[in-house]
């Protein structure tokens, strides 16, 4: 692969490649950081109190924002390099993007809920380039224990994609709950602990949720899902990548000419091949 600048150590790779989860520092400015705070506060003034996985949490999030200061951070080279080298490939695009925020909710009861958005089989884990989409979360805030970390079962991607390599069918290629997954030996959940400014590259594949906030201050973060150009991926990602088109379409012009690439078109049209997933 080109070397490029800020790309994940070998030892970080294989970090992101057992854990589903890796944390690194960034090159982000504290202007950055703090415009991109502001704007999240701005988009997202009001926490919505609700139930997720049978846990209550005052939390709201928005995808496919389009805000300059947000846009400024989707469009970084340091994210698409964590990204190329996660997957071992030498180019990404934007899958998505989505701004979130965690109130404090200091009468709440600890707790998280637990899910996966994706799901591959290991031939796609393990594959050059890796068959996947890596998400990219920039946290704007501190996450402590007690501020909403994002919880997290390392390696549990692991142990879903053998079980789909084994039984296609007893796994759908999107979002399950905890409760619709197979009784494996997964780990025991963790919490993502950052410092304001630091990046996790992982998996959603991975068993992961939000936790309660019992902090006094919010926590701010943005995702950005991006997937590999020009290899085969799953029919459920291609159709989520139709479905994000309007956001592709509207972030394109926004983006500096020299970032456009960032943005494919037509979508990648390669159609997984069972016989060469096996
Ligand atoms: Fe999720």
């Amino acid at each position: 692969m080109i070397w490029r600048e800020g790309m994940l150590t070998p030892e970080q790779i294989e970090r992101f490649s057992a854990d589903g989860a890796v944390t690194v520092d960034s090159p982000f400015t504290e202007t950055e950081l703090t415009a991109a705070a502001a704007a999240i506060r701005r988009v997202l003034p009001e926490g919505n109190t609700g139930t997720w996985g049978g846990v209550e949490m005052r939390r709201d999030s928005r995808d496919c924002c389009l805000d300059e200061e947000l846009t400024t951070l989707v469009q970084h080279p340091f994210l698409e390099a964590l990204a190329c080298s996660a997957l071992g490939v030498e180019r990404v695009a934007v899958h998505a993007m989505a701004a979130a925020r965690s109130f404090p909710f200091p009468g709440g009861r600890p707790g998280f809920w637990e899910h996966i958005d994706l799901a591959y089989r290991l031939s796609d884990l393990e594959a050059r380039p890796r068959r996947m989409v890596c998400s990219c979360v920039v946290w704007l805030t501190d996450v402590t224990p007690e501020r909403a970390p994002l919880m997290f079962r390392p390696g549990s991607h692991r142990l879903i994609a053998a079980h789909r390599e084994r039984d296609p069918a007893a796994i759908g290629e999107g979002q399950s709950w905890m409760s619709a997954l197979p009784s494996l030996p997964f780990a025991a959940p963790v919490p993502m602990l950052a410092r304001r400014g630091q990046v996790s590259v992982l998996t959603t594949a991975a068993i992961h949720g939000a936790s309660v906030n019992l902090d006094t201050q919010d926590r701010l973060c943005i995702f950005v899902p991006m997937f590999p150009v020009g290899v085969p991926l799953s029919a459920h990602i291609r159709s989520e990548l139709e479905r994000y088109s309007p956001y592709h379409r509207a972030l394109l012009p926004l983006l500096r000419p020299e970032r456009r690439h960032l943005v494919t078109a037509p979508l990648p049209e390669v159609a997984v091949n069972p016989a060469v997933v096996g």
